[in-house]
């Protein structure tokens, strides 16, 4: 007979990986709050806060701002579909893992696929960028990482959305490790579609994926002739969103969305650069440490994450037993190189709750024990 396993009783870790990071205690304790159900006109006040509360995070203003019940990735997803149509051409950024996932969704969703590369540790630069859209200058989409958490390289973004201004192509951005982490200011900087997660910088556990469009990318929506996703049609979400009185789409993640909004009530409350301020010092600590300790970051310094820091493995070092030994001797949790063609790294996130210099001194002292044990290392 199949045993009943023993009531859940998960073990503590510091989530110190590329993410999720820990749940501000505030997310958590929401979801032990009452339950509503997803009709009750009560939660659909919540609802209308949690979109108030996104545009402050996006700094988003006009245009439509909501969170998918769904993970980044279906943000990615989401926009592809939505700006997209069979035969139209986008130019993707390429400097990491999640580059390449945009290409792989735009080319499901019948795009052209203009790839602009750059390697490993390396930014996608806009001049590469511009130069493809001359050579593409029917080119509806471009898309880049904001924040590429395979790498920990940051996107020159504001200027990207400067210098496409008087353009016709519409700019989409991957910020789902950048949301409540950096500098990112959606309206001023003219993005058109950005899409987020809830389990990094913004400290709420996965399962939801902010986005914001703006009022240009809405009006190439409604000129679509082919349909979108019914599940992330963003019309239709809209009208549970924010329309009143709200439309049955789907049966919301009642318990995320009360964490969500604690989480994003927290964004709020500390606010925006004291937010950026904090992610930046306790990153720019860790990776000062890390470089004294004679280890090599992977990503060009002028690009540098502050909340993701992707350190190379030394030779010899053998970077799973590192990475185990931190789990399961000191409960904490780093990355390890994502995909087949990685290079051999760890990755250190410093996200949300986590970002504190405190925090950080935890994994060092961690990695400290771990690496001295290591006998390429010693
Ligand atoms: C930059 C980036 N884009 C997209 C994703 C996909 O998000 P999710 O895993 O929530 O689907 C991730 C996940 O880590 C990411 O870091």
């Amino acid at each position: 007979m199949t045993q009943i396993p023993t009531p859940l009783n998960p073990p503590e870790r510091l989530l110190c990986g590329p993410g999720p990071c820990n749940v501000s205690p505030a997310a958590l304790a929401a979801m032990q709050r009452p339950m509503l159900g997803h009709m009750d006109p009560d939660f659909a006040e919540l609802l209308i806060e949690v979109v108030s509360l996104l545009r402050i995070a996006y700094l988003a203003s006009g245009g439509l701002v909501l969170p998918l019940q769904a993970t980044g990735t279906s943000g990615m997803e989401c926009g592809l579909a939505h700006l997209l149509e069979p035969g139209d051409t986008a130019i993707v950024g390429v400097n990491g893992f999640f580059g390449r996932r945009i290409v792989e969704i735009a080319r499901r969703v019948g795009a052209e696929v203009v790839e602009v590369q750059a390697d490993w540790g390396e930014h996608v630069s806009n001049d590469a960028l511009l130069a493809a859209l001359d050579q593409h200058p029917d080119a509806r989409l471009m898309c880049v990482v904001h924040a590429e958490t395979s790498t920990g390289v940051q996107h020159p973004l504001a200027q990207l959305g400067a210098a496409l201004a008087d353009r016709d192509v519409l700019l989409m951005a991957d910020c789902v490790t950048s949301l409540g982490g950096v500098e990112l200011r959606f309206d001023e900087w003219g993005i058109d579609f950005a899409y987020s997660c809830s389990q990094k910088c913004v400290g709420a556990p996965p399962g939801m994926s902010p986005v914001a469009v703006s009022d240009r990318a809405l009006a190439r929506i409604q000129a679509r002739t082919h349909p979108v996703p019914y599940s992330l049609d963003l019309s239709l979400l809209h009208d549970y969103w924010v329309t009143r009185p709200l439309v049955y789409h789907h049966t919301a993640p009642v318990l995320h969305i009360y964490a969500l909004h604690e989480a994003l009530r927290e964004v709020a409350v500390e606010g925006l650069d004291a937010r950026w301020m904090r992610h930046m010092d306790a990153g720019r600590y860790l990776q000062d440490q890390v470089r004294e300790r004679g280890l090599v970051l992977l990503a060009e310094p002028d690009h540098q994450l502050p909340q993701l820091t992707a350190v190379r493995v030394p030779e010899g070092v053998d970077a799973k037993r590192v990475q185990t030994a931190l789990l399961r001797e000191h409960g904490i949790e780093i990355g390890g190189g994502l995909g087949p063609s990685a290079p051999s790294m760890w990755r250190i996130g410093l996200m949300g709750h986590n970002a504190r210099r405190d925090i950080a001194d935890r994994v060092l002292a961690a990695l400290d024990t771990v690496l001295a044990a290591e006998p390429a290392f010693a």
